[in-house]
């Protein structure tokens, strides 16, 4: 038996920006995805014959990424995400099953969470047409605060480059830590889910229609990358103000590319009086919106009388773990 636990994630700065080789920065989340795996007579996935279409990144890892050749496996999946709204729930799939799975097979070994974070990456890809961005796996593999870029980012540290084919040519990203301060424990982040999912691959596209028709909105890019260089700064020093001013100033860029809705900006504009700062995150479209607070319980009531579901969480959560054996 072996029961793994993976965070999910949230993007503070750089979502769409990160698709032109400009850096994005996100953190792990105290909520994931639990994956217990135990022998049996059969394949069940929760309490169901597993189906493997039904489960790619499940079937991937154990024939492609491992080469499972053991007794018939009896899976059971818990989660206190939500799903399908840029929290990177399948990302944590993959790294929790996959975690839990090398930890059966190697009789109590933890897998080296470098190899984990590029194997999920492997089935996120898997499931999604070749088209994954690393910054879900990354972020769920390592916890705290990834940066993930075209190339290295001054004032982090470097932890591994990855690359993947996709449709549309080669494509290579290099994964960054930043340590984050004591003083960031002393406030909080609260999600607000709109209740719509959030199309990452619809909303890219949409962004590079918006770019053929309104050339000049190329400079939005440049902005948000010049954003997510103070936001960095501001966040390795602990600075709460600033750090929501940078936020802030995010979304406004983020909604001149036309990705945010109106139930987003309510949630952020519900938020804003009880906040350092608050901006949509992930694709947009839908999905979520983050707000930076020392209140959290009167931004998680705020964002509920606007009519979104709100999830509180701490700052860089740790990344995977084995909790059971
Ligand atoms: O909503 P999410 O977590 O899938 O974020 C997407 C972030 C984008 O920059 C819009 C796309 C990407 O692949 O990085």
């Amino acid at each position: 038996m072996a029961e793994a636990f993976a965070p999910g994630k949230c993007i503070l700065f750089g979502e769409h920006a990160v698709v032109f080789g400009h850096p994005a920065v996100a953190v792990a989340i105290d909520q994931g995805v639990t994956v217990n795996i135990s022998e049996s007579n059969k394949w069940i996935l929760d309490g169901q014959e597993f189906s493997p279409e039904k489960h790619p990144h499940i079937s991937h890892t154990i024939n492609e990424l491992f080469n499972y050749q053991g007794r018939p496996l009896n899976i059971n999946i818990s989660s206190n995400l939500f799903s399908a709204a840029g929290l990177g729930s399948s990302a944590a799939l993959s790294n929790a099953f996959g975690a839990a799975l090398y930890h059966h097979m190697k009789q109590g070994t933890d897998i080296d969470r470098i190899r984990l974070a590029k194997y999920a990456h492997s089935a996120e890809a898997n499931a999604q047409k070749g088209r994954a961005s690393p910054t879900d796996t990354a972020t769920s593999s390592l916890g705290g605060c990834v940066v993930v870029s075209g190339s290295h980012v001054l004032g982090t540290k470097h932890i591994f480059d990855t690359k993947l084919l996709t449709p549309e040519g080669q494509r290579e990203w290099s994964i960054n830590i930043v340590e984050l301060p004591l003083s960031i424990r002393e406030s909080w982040l609260v999600l607000g889910f709109t209740g719509e999912g959030a199309p990452t691959g619809k909303m890219v596209e949409k962004v590079a229609n918006l770019l053929k028709e309104k050339p000049e909105k190329i400079i939005e890019m440049d902005t948000i990358a010049n954003i997510t260089k103070a936001g960095l700064t501001a966040l390795s020093a602990g600075n709460l103000e600033a750090l929501g001013i940078a936020m802030n100033a995010c979304h406004e860029r983020l909604r001149s590319l036309e990705v945010s809705t109106r139930e987003l900006d309510d949630l952020v504009l519900a938020s804003r009086p009880h906040s350092y700062g608050a901006k949509l995150t992930g694709a947009g479209g839908g999905g979520c919106m983050v707000a930076l607070t020392k209140d959290p319980s009167r931004v998680a009531e705020a964002i509920e009388v606007a009519g979104g579901k709100p999830l509180i969480s701490t700052l860089g959560s740790d990344g995977v773990r084995i909790i059971k054996n």
